[in-house]
């Protein structure tokens, strides 16, 4: 099966699936430096809350192999500074933080320059690893909520390359399709930049998975006659009360679900959960540039001066959500059972 993989540390650089491009070009970056790593999340070449976290790890990698002096502080001051930096490239997925401060913690614990730059890419390679096999352990985890002809839907795109492998929300599908277990998904085209219409069709075509693509607005209409019977989308951050966030729509589709009486499911790793923020109104939301609603592939679509409010993240309150699939089974979506995940 063709599973594609976004980050790959490759001869001392990051090659990076630039998601931009697809699904018409499939088009490897060369990163070598921090500010093209801050560049690549900030723009979306890499995007989906792990692989944002992946490819910063690799970016503080890079850092440290770019400083080459011997002098144990100034090789730390400087990957502190660059890994800050890399903090500051997108606010909502808090794998992004995640990942960095695990990163910060072998720099700091470093003893000499040379076992610094070992460390930290041994580090960067260890996240990127663990987070195939918890993305399969997810899949493993929700596949057993659906069964054999069920119609699925999702938004966004928390497939492969979202990820190091597999996915979060798509995981089951990669496995059922292995299994031959016939799932068919109901992909939302996820305005403003489209990752459900380019990427969740790519990859799941890719796969043979049967997947149909709709726009956001078909979603209700699509629930009431396509005998959609469960919805599963992945998370960028997931609050200690359980409320979680994701790609813009993601609310809208728990709210559908709740009205048609069919399941809801978040799928995360536990990386991607922050116990320090205790509801969904304390994740920040970010707001991207205006560009990306009035005009769709360089052609403007909306008058010249139109206010624009881009927000490209909302919240689904704990409360819609039937179950959070992670790496160490499905939970329930409340402050005990997030809290019994970590004890
Ligand atoms: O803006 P994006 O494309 O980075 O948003 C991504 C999502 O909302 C994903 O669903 C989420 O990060 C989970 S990816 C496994």
């Amino acid at each position: 099966m063709n599973i594609p993989q976004s980050v790959i540390w490759e001869h001392g650089s990051i090659r990076l699936l630039d998601q931009r491009k697809l699904p018409h070009v499939t088009h490897y970056l060369t990163l070598q430096t921090v500010p093209a790593v801050f560049d690549a999340i900030k723009s979306l070449a890499v995007r989906g809350a792990p692989a944002i976290g992946i490819a910063a790890a690799f970016g503080v990698a890079l850092s440290a192999l770019n400083h080459p002096s011997d002098d144990i502080d100034e090789v730390k001051e400087q990957v502190l500074i660059d890994s800050g930096y890399l903090s500051q490239s997108r606010p909502t997925a808090v794998n992004l933080f995640w990942a960095l401060n695990r990163m910060n913690e072998v720099v700091i614990a470093a003893p000499t320059a040379d076992s610094l730059r070992e460390n930290v890419l041994a580090e960067a390679l260890a996240i990127q690893k663990e987070d195939e096999d918890v993305c399969r352990a997810i899949g493993e985890h929700a596949l057993p909520l659906f069964n054999d002809g069920d119609h699925v839907m999702t938004i966004c795109n928390a497939g492969s390359i979202a990820t190091a492998k597999y996915g979060t929300a798509l995981a089951p599908f990669f496995l059922s399709k292995e299994r031959g277990i016939n799932l068919s998904v109901f992909a939302c085209e996820t305005r403003p930049v489209f990752q459900g219409a380019r990427l969740t069709t790519w990859e799941l075509m890719q796969a043979g998975v049967d997947v149909t693509l709709i726009t956001d607005s078909m979603a209700a209409h699509t629930m009431k006659t396509k005998n959609i019977s469960a919805v599963i989308t992945g998370a960028d951050r997931v609050a200690a009360n359980g409320d979680s966030a994701n790609k813009i729509g993601t609310f809208g589709l728990a709210v559908l679900a709740k009205s048609f009486g069919i399941p809801f499911y978040i799928a995360a790793p536990l990386s991607t959960f922050d116990l320090d923020t205790p509801n969904g109104d304390a994740i920040p939301i970010e707001e991207r540039d205006p560009t990306e609603i009035t005009e769709v592939n360089g052609m403007r679509v909306a008058p010249e001066g139109v206010a624009v409010f881009n927000p490209a993240f909302d919240v689904a309150p704990a409360d819609l959500i039937t179950g959070i699939i992670t790496e160490k089974g499905v939970i329930a979506p409340n402050e005990r059972d997030i809290a019994a995940l970590f004890s």
